[in-house]
């Protein structure tokens, strides 16, 4: 496996200044630091030229939250791929379970915007996980496989090498997530690592699965020792710059030594 995969999506968090301010500040650090992984941040979709403009030619990745699928046409409030490439979009948040619980995000529109985004070169970031109900009725490595297969649908070995997959169970997500345990997370990683393997072959093998859901400063370097924990997806411990950049000089330190 390569390199680690470290970032954050700020949801609807952060007015322009601050995102700026914020990047410009990650930017110094990263700089200094000469990271020995990939890190990206994920603002909303109003901050993205400006954070573009400047973040190019630096070694963050930027993201955005959604996408549509199609490239221009009657749809109010969305953006297209086309849009994003244009801009130079590293990669592409896709099927948060916000956007799922609160959208009605599903799987075959996800595979209409995974197979887009790969046609556009931007990297979806396809994010995966069960409910609290679908994890006590026992179906939760059903449930992710099926999602697996559906967004994944049609993607071609090939294809496959852009990929990033999180696994974020949703019950662990948020305020009122709970901390998921080390060997829930190694179980899903494993079973997600196979069914990338039977779907792609060798290509399988190195797409990046990282973990989101509550990562916090108690518990990440415990969740990136884990088997097939290719990076972490953070949420609200990185909205803190001071947080973050803890983590990610702690993250260095371990990479260097696994090195
Ligand atoms: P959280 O968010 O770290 O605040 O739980 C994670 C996510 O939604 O990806």
């Amino acid at each position: 496996m390569g390199k680690l995969w470290i970032g954050t999506n700020w949801k609807m968090n952060k007015t322009l200044q601050e995102g700026l301010d914020y990047v410009k500040e990650l930017l110094a650090f990263l700089d200094a630091l000469q990271p020995q992984f990939h890190t990206f941040v994920i603002p909303p979709h109003t901050s993205l030229w400006p954070i573009r403009e400047a973040t190019r030619g630096t070694r963050l990745f930027l993201g955005a939250q959604n996408m549509h699928w199609a490239e221009a046409g009657a749809f109010t409030g969305e953006i297209s791929p086309t849009m994003l490439q244009e801009m130079g979009i590293d990669l592409v948040e896709l099927g948060h379970s916000e956007r799922r619980q609160y959208y009605n995000e599903n799987d075959y529109d996800l595979n209409k915007k995974i197979r887009a985004a790969i046609r556009h070169g931007i990297r979806p970031l396809l994010c995966v996980g069960e409910s609290l109900t679908e994890r006590q009725f026992g179906v939760e490595t059903e449930v992710v496989a099926s999602q697996l297969k559906i967004s994944l649908h049609g993607v071609s070995s090939h294809e496959a090498a852009q990929l990033l997959i999180a696994y974020e169970p949703v019950w662990a997500i948020g305020e009122a997530g709970k901390p998921a345990e080390p060997a829930q997370i190694a179980r899903m990683h494993a079973h997600i690592r196979d069914l990338l393997c039977s779907l792609f072959g060798d290509s399988g093998r190195r797409i990046p699965i990282l973990y989101g859901g509550s990562v916090n400063q108690e518990n990440f370097l415990t969740y990136l020792r884990i088997k097939e924990v290719n990076g972490l997806f953070i949420g609200r411990a990185a909205w803190d710059l001071a947080s973050f950049r803890q983590m990610l000089q702690e993250i260095h330190r371990y990479a260097l030594a696994e090195m």
